[in-house]
């Protein structure tokens, strides 16, 4: 991993936190979009920058394990377990929160997420800073997270003057997020860290989630990202769609895996990784990559139905149902 990142530039991203501005950096899972999270004002900047509703919460990102009690309340011994496992790392767990979060931190839930990242850049901030940056991934509502320091500034522009370039994020997508708010941890969204890992850390199962679990607002159907409509199948149909598609004078752009390159002029072809890590560090540029190249439709080629495959199929079918930003929408 490549960082460019100079004292000078943590303690100027640090100014900027302080002074109530936003600051987007590096994570191992996904860019973030930053803000003094105990500064409710700074934090609002996040929701107008993003266009995103005030009421989908926000995730606290601390330098370690010890501050949880400065954001949550009533910590279980689960949480603590998973923490102890899992952190720093790509693992957010959601807790009861304490009176000091600002709502609009919560979104006026009476839970918070937090997550202590590993990214040495994301760690050093949080370290300089002290206290708690609220963060969501940095990309605009309703499109790609941003893994890149230059997919932020396409993202935002000028509206973010303080972006620190810590190189292309490890994982690639978003966190785990586990709640722990209630009496069994449940698992809210896949991400790298499965469900086995966690249940083997906790020696128990997870519990399915339910109605009553802690939810975000946002519909599967309401937003769109990419801006191209994505196609979920098998390899063989692939090729097979791209073929008949293209005879039709469609423009096709595919997202490949194992399935060989047809010969076929014009075609837009990625071909992803064959292993999970590699699928999932490129799979946002991937579809930055094929959404830009202006084509009508992107054919992604369907991963395997296992386990170190899940997060990924998640996203895709996310990206596939026409979902706005890719990890957003999950009750
Ligand atoms: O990997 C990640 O988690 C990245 C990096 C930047 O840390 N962040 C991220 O943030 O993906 P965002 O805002 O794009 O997604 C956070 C998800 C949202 O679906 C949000 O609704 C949910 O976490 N969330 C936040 N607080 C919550 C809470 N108190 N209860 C339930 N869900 C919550
Ligand atoms: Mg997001």
């Amino acid at each position: 991993m490549t960082t460019t990142v100079s004292k000078t530039d943590i303690a100027h991203a640090v100014a900027q936190l302080k002074a109530g501005e936003l600051v987007a950096f590096p994570t191992e899972t996904v860019y973030g979009l930053g803000a003094d999270a105990s500064n409710a004002d700074a934090v609002r900047k996040i929701f107008a920058a993003k266009g995103r509703p005030a009421d989908h919460p926000l995730i606290v990102h601390v330098a370690d394990a010890v501050q949880l009690a400065n954001w949550a309340s009533g910590i279980p011994p689960a949480a603590h377990t998973l923490a102890k496992k899992f952190w720093p790392g790509p693992l957010t767990l959601v807790l009861k929160r304490n009176s000091r979060v600002p709502n609009e931190v919560t979104g006026g839930q009476d839970t918070v997420a937090i997550r202590v990242p590993s990214h040495p850049v994301a760690q050093q901030l949080l370290r300089e800073f002290g206290g708690g940056v609220a963060a969501p991934s940095a990309n605009r509502f309703g499109r790609v997270s941003a893994t890149t320091a230059e997919h932020v500034r396409e993202e935002f522009g000028d509206t973010v003057a303080c972006v620190l370039d810590g190189g292309a994020s490890d994982v690639g997508i978003e966190s785990t997020i586990v709640d722990c708010s209630r009496a069994t941890p449940t698992l809210l969204r896949p991400g790298w860290i499965t469900p086995q890992q966690l249940e083997a850390a906790l020696g128990a199962p997870l519990a399915a989630p339910d109605a009553n679990a802690p939810r975000v607002s946002g519909s599967l159907e309401k937003h769109y990202s990419p801006q191209t409509p994505v196609m979920l199948m098998e390899a063989d149909l692939v090729v097979e769609l791209a073929r008949s598609l293209m005879k039709q004078g469609k423009r096709v752009a595919v997202l490949a895996r194992s399935a060989r390159r047809p010969v076929i002029d014009g075609l837009v072809w990625v071909a992803a990784s064959a292993d999970p890590a590699g699928y999932a560090h490129d799979l946002y540029a991937n579809l930055r990559e094929l959404d830009q190249a202006g084509c009508d439709a992107i054919l992604v080629e369907q991963p395997p139905e296992v386990e170190e495959w899940f997060a990924i199929r998640d996203r895709l079918t996310r990206a596939a149902a026409g979902s706005g930003e890719l990890a957003d929408d999950y009750p």
